[in-house]
């Protein structure tokens, strides 16, 4: 099966492949920082158990769940939060060869206080706080004065499997930032690994 960009019926179709699904959930925020800098949007992400960042969701078999059905279920796990996940969340999917694993990528916009809800259940209610999930992350949109800060230093952390191009990809995908700032934060990233 050739490695890259599926269709979710050419994924589902793979013979001996495992499916993993995670979803971005975002919302518009008025917040600012400092007074001065707009947040714009409220991204989660999570650091895992593994001390890498990734999305929320995970394996899903779909001899037994759906795909949405098995990401709803994950997202209960390590959210605490109860949201009926659909084919119409769904963004892309991707196979890897070298693992035979097939991720699943989702997104769905959501209100601000919807998302402080979910914050609120992850770090308090949700079984796999403290175990699978030590805790979840907003993602910083902006670059700060002399472009270290922000999204640069976001970017430059080990992000688990592909979810660091899922997040570019989404970012501009869905009008987060623009492709010159991502462009922009990119290039201050790569630096800041030298
Ligand atoms: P268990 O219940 O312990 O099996 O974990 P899980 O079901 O929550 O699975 P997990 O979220 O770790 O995802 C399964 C696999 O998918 C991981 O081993 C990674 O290879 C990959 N993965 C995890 N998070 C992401 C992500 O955000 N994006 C992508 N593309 N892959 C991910
Ligand atoms: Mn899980
Ligand atoms: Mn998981
Ligand atoms: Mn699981
Ligand atoms: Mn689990």
């Amino acid at each position: 099966m050739a490695s890259g960009q599926l269709s979710r019926e050419e994924a589902l179709a793979c013979v001996g492949c495992r499916h993993a699904c995670h979803i971005l959930l975002y919302a518009d925020t008025e917040a600012q920082l400092f007074e001065e800098i707009p947040i714009r949007h409220i991204i989660l992400m999570q650091m895992r158990f593994d001390g890498l960042l990734g999305f929320p969701g995970g394996l899903v078999d779909p001899s037994e769940e759906s795909l949405e059905e098995g990401l709803s279920r994950e997202l209960w796990e390590e959210l605490g939060f109860s949201l009926s996940v659909t084919v119409e969340d769904h963004v892309s999917s991707c196979h890897n060869p070298s693992s035979q694993l097939v991720t699943h990528f989702y997104a769905r916009r959501m209100e601000e206080k919807e998302i402080r809800e979910v914050e609120k259940a992850a770090a308090s209610t949700a079984t796999d706080h403290g175990h699978e999930v030590m805790g979840m992350v907003r993602v910083p949109l902006y670059t700060l004065k002399g472009g270290g800060g922000g999204l640069p230093s976001f970017l430059s952390h080990s992000f688990i499997g592909n979810s660091r191009s899922q997040l570019e990809d989404a970012l501009v995908r869905f009008g987060l930032v623009t492709p010159e700032e991502l462009q922009t934060a990119l290039t201050h990233a790569e630096q800041r690994r030298k």
